[in-house]
């Protein structure tokens, strides 16, 4: 049985007025605790939440001189130079661009000798900062969340983790050929994102609408790791059109706020 009550949800027009969404509440976040402690996300979906984050700190409406970051995964055999490594990313799309201290941005070490002892390390550091008060999650078409893949176990914590081949497949955009695309990759536990305070899950397009109506109507089933999500008192779900098409009585829940 699902726990959708539990579950808020705003449905956007577009991805852009759900990238303005969820970087207004971010923002509204930074602005309440200067010293937020956030946990965030690469791949295709939070690119416009975080070009909007920078348009705000360029205005000077936003300021992250005290906030920590801590990303949800990184490659595993990848270092923090390579342009391919969620590092990478990270500075590209945002910390370089805003007053973030960098001592104060974590992302797991692709190059760890010891993922274990790494996933252990930054289980840590999470707990010496502060715990995360906003956690950002995508999803994967699969259900998946950071890298916790179908099976992925409800306490499971920072480790090592192997790739669905439509993992691998998904993220082969991002590389020259899918043979250059990481097989294993290190990332924060279910277990773990379930501790942050609150969680914004932003999904857009079609091909999530399946995993996002399963994760939020579906019974809390290893299956579908966002649907752990439902144990967690504090999420929101911000999609688009597309993305929330297959919810049902989308109608009485439509919230649209953009
Ligand atoms: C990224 C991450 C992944 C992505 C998910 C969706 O740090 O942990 O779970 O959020 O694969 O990726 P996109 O946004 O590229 O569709």
């Amino acid at each position: 049985m699902s726990n959708r009550a539990n579950t808020n949800i705003v449905v956007c027009d577009d991805f852009d007025a759900a990238s303005r969404h969820v970087a207004s509440r971010i923002a509204n976040a930074i602005a309440t605790t200067p010293k937020i402690v956030l946990g965030l996300a690469t791949g295709s979906t939070p690119v416009g939440t975080y070009r909007e984050l920078v348009h705000l700190h360029h205005e000077g409406k936003l300021s992250f001189a005290n906030v920590t970051t801590f990303n949800l995964d990184e490659y595993i055999g990848l270092g923090p130079e390579h342009p391919q490594s969620f590092r990478s990313f990270m500075q590209q799309q945002l910390f370089d661009h805003v007053n973030v201290d960098a001592r104060r941005t974590h992302v797991p070490n692709g190059l760890a000798d010891n993922p274990a002892t790494e996933g252990k390390i930054y289980e840590d550091s999470i707990v010496a900062a502060g715990g995360i008060d906003l956690q950002l999650l995508g999803i994967g078409s699969n259900g998946h969340i950071a890298f916790n893949e179908p099976g992925s176990p409800r306490d499971s914590r920072t480790r090592a983790v192997d790739l669905t081949p439509s993992t691998v497949e998904a993220n082969s955009r991002f590389f020259d050929s899918i043979d250059d695309v990481p097989k294993l990759a290190i990332t924060m536990g279910i277990g773990t994102i379930m501790e942050a305070k609150q969680i914004i899950l932003m999904a857009c397009g079609q091909g999530k609408a399946e995993a996002v109506a399963r994760s939020i109507e579906g019974s809390v089933d290893e299956s579908i790791p966002a649907s752990h999500l439902q144990l967690h008192g504090d999420v929101t779900y911000v999609l688009d059109i597309q993305a929330a098409s297959k919810l049902s009585a989308i109608d009485t829940i439509v919230n649209r706020d953009v």
